[in-house]
């Protein structure tokens, strides 16, 4: 036995503890088992609650079948796992417990590397911020994108359709038999969301990161492909313990910068930011806001995916995927950042090819000239706030006009269809109580739906504001991630209805109208108070009291940083 694997403190030796630790793993397995080879965890987030993962145990046993191949030995590890669109309040409340038991319970084990798993929104953000943790060789499989459906003909885009076609209702111009009628259409397929949503965003991203097999990302989860690249990826993970590539051995601010340049390419969802910022602040590289703006802006939009334009994930894997992009920001990527395998990211660009320019277009024909995402500050956000300007409409831009106020999305809802609420197409949505701790967990919100008054006059978008998040699936002329949120004591939660807010996207500011002396004076709406309702117990309690800021990407403090991957003590 080497005594140079971490699993070898459990393993090695011919003592009691050692006699324990093997007696209760054999169960048929040979004594060569526990001789030197490496013990890799297979991170698993499958679950019957996750629709968008429940595929994983198969893309599980191809995974095992590399690492045993290679030399280790597999040992599946269930993680906590967060469907999406199941778990309440908002799964964002739960992407730092998943990602602080995965941590442990990769740390706690006889372990030397593993396998992430992941593909519904913040399973990957929350594999990553454990294995970031704890510092271990890891590799990421992104589950893959679901085919997709159609209904009367048309594709349907998980997610942004459901917004379209829940406004269509809303507008007259769709029944509600039909929207009924679409529901069984729109999941076609194993897979999480076919939109640029905040799930293709992070697959995608993770590999612009570094932490993905390059060429991997995207491929559908039905695809036989995906599976030869699990079996690829488990030999490598058992290639990783020999060589020692921990997270902290090559994720720099180069590889960042790469994730970066290509959130913007590919018109990622927003939910990216605070997943890469925590990831970040987990490795304990200084990433901001700023540089978000600052390296994405003058990065083109090349993919034309939903929500911002028309295709879908299975078209982008069929126009030439991921590595067909990233060739055309060749030349805006790092070229020193190394992916997982020890290569640069550069280098796996020259052979890829753009098959059908309609949806990934050259740079020459880019979509938009400047896709990144754009950082605001200004007295109504002096933390910062962010907006996405391709998924904006370009008039609303820069905007002035009066604030509408809702101080929860109870509120939202109970008064956006009162015909006697006072609003026009000029005015200013702005929602409130919708951050890390006063929601809490950062729901997906911020989109909120237009009135039904508006909307029948044919308003299709407003400028609105939130201290939540947008679900990457969405668009519109959103500004969300207000910082300080209003139950932090932001001067959003001072906004009252009535108020002058202007909106200055080329200028990077956002702006509350009202004097400083004024806004002193001013308190908290009591309703925006009694909406912060301070959990008792558990979970949410932790989370209240040690949540950062969305500037920050809404870690936990004290899971800032890497804990490593020191054995603890004995058990017995
Ligand atoms: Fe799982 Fe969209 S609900 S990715």
């Amino acid at each position: 036995m080497t005594s140079e694997l971490r699993s070898a403190a459990w393993y090695s030796g011919t003592d009691r503890n050692s006699y324990i630790h093997r007696a209760w793993m054999r169960r048929g397995v040979p004594s060569s088992a526990f001789e030197g080879r490496p013990q890799i965890a297979i991170a698993n987030t499958a679950s019957d609650l996750t629709p968008c993962n429940s595929h994983l145990d198969e893309v599980a046993r191809s995974v095992a079948n590399g690492i045993y191949e290679a030399g280790g030995i597999p040992l599946e590890l269930p993680v906590v796992s967060l469907g999406e669109t199941q778990v309440r309040p908002t799964a964002m409340l739960w992407r730092n417990m998943a990602a602080m038991a995965t941590e442990e319970m990769l740390r706690a084990n006889p372990i030397d590397g593993v396998v992430l798993l992941g593909g519904c929104d913040k399973t990957i953000p929350a594999l990553l911020m454990a294995a970031a943790s704890v510092d271990l060789p890891a590799v990421v499989v992104p589950g893959g994108p679901m085919l997709t459906g159609h209904f009367r003909g048309e594709a349907l885009g998980c997610g942004t359709d459901v917004w379209r076609l829940s406004e269509e209702v809303r507008a007259g111009t769709l029944s509600n038999e039909q929207f009924l009628r679409s529901e069984s259409s729109m999941i076609r397929s194993a897979g999480h969301c076919n939109t640029m949503g905040t799930a293709s965003t992070m697959a995608l991203v993770a590999e612009a990161l570094g932490t993905v097999i390059p060429g991997l990302a995207g491929t559908p989860a039905p695809d036989a492909r995906l599976l030869e690249a699990a079996h690829e990826t488990g030999r490598l993970a058992v290639q990783l313990v020999a060589d020692d590539r921990r997270p902290s051995t090559f994720l720099t601010k180069g590889n960042f910068h790469n994730a970066i340049v290509a959130l913007a390419a590919i018109g990622g969802s927003t939910n990216a930011v605070v997943h890469l910022l925590a990831i970040a602040g987990r490795v304990g590289i200084e990433l901001s806001i700023d540089d978000f703006d600052r390296i994405g802006a003058n990065v083109p939009l090349l993919v034309n995916l939903q929500p911002a334009g028309q295709y879908l994930m299975d078209d982008l894997f069929r126009a030439g995927g991921f590595l067909a992009v990233l060739r055309e920001v060749k030349d805006l990527l790092d070229p020193d950042a190394l992916t997982i395998t020890g290569m640069p990211l550069v280098s796996y660009l020259d052979d890829a090819r753009i098959w059908d320019p309609e949806v990934i277009t050259p740079r020459d024909a880019a979509l938009l000239p400047a896709a990144g995402i754009s950082m605001l500050r200004g007295s109504l956000a002096p933390g910062g706030a962010i907006i996405k300007p391709a998924a904006a409409s370009p008039h609303l831009l820069k905007h002035r006009g009066r604030a509408v106020v809702f101080d929860s999305i109870e509120d939202f809802h109970a008064r956006i269809d009162d015909p006697e609420l006072d609003i026009d197409a000029d005015s200013v949505m702005v929602l409130r109580g919708c951050g890390p701790k006063g929601y809490p967990g950062m729901p997906e919100v911020a989109n909120m739906p237009l009135p039904t008054k508006l909307l029948e006059q044919g308003v299709r978008d407003m400028v609105r504001i939130c201290d939540g998040r947008m679900s990457g699936t969405a668009y519109g002329t959103v500004i969300l991630h207000v910082t300080p949120e209003a139950a932090d004591g932001g001067p959003l939660g001072l906004v009252q209805t009535g108020d002058w807010i202007s909106l200055d996207v080329r200028g990077k500011r956002l702006d509350l109208e009202v004097p400083a002396d004024e806004l002193a004076a001013r308190t908290p709406n009591q309703a925006t108070l009694d909406g912060f309702a301070k959990p008792r117990r558990g979970w949410e309690r932790l989370y209240v009291d040690h949540v950062l800021q969305a500037d920050t990407g809404a870690d936990l403090d004290f899971l800032r940083g890497s804990g490593g991957s020191k054995v603890s003590r004995e058990s017995h």
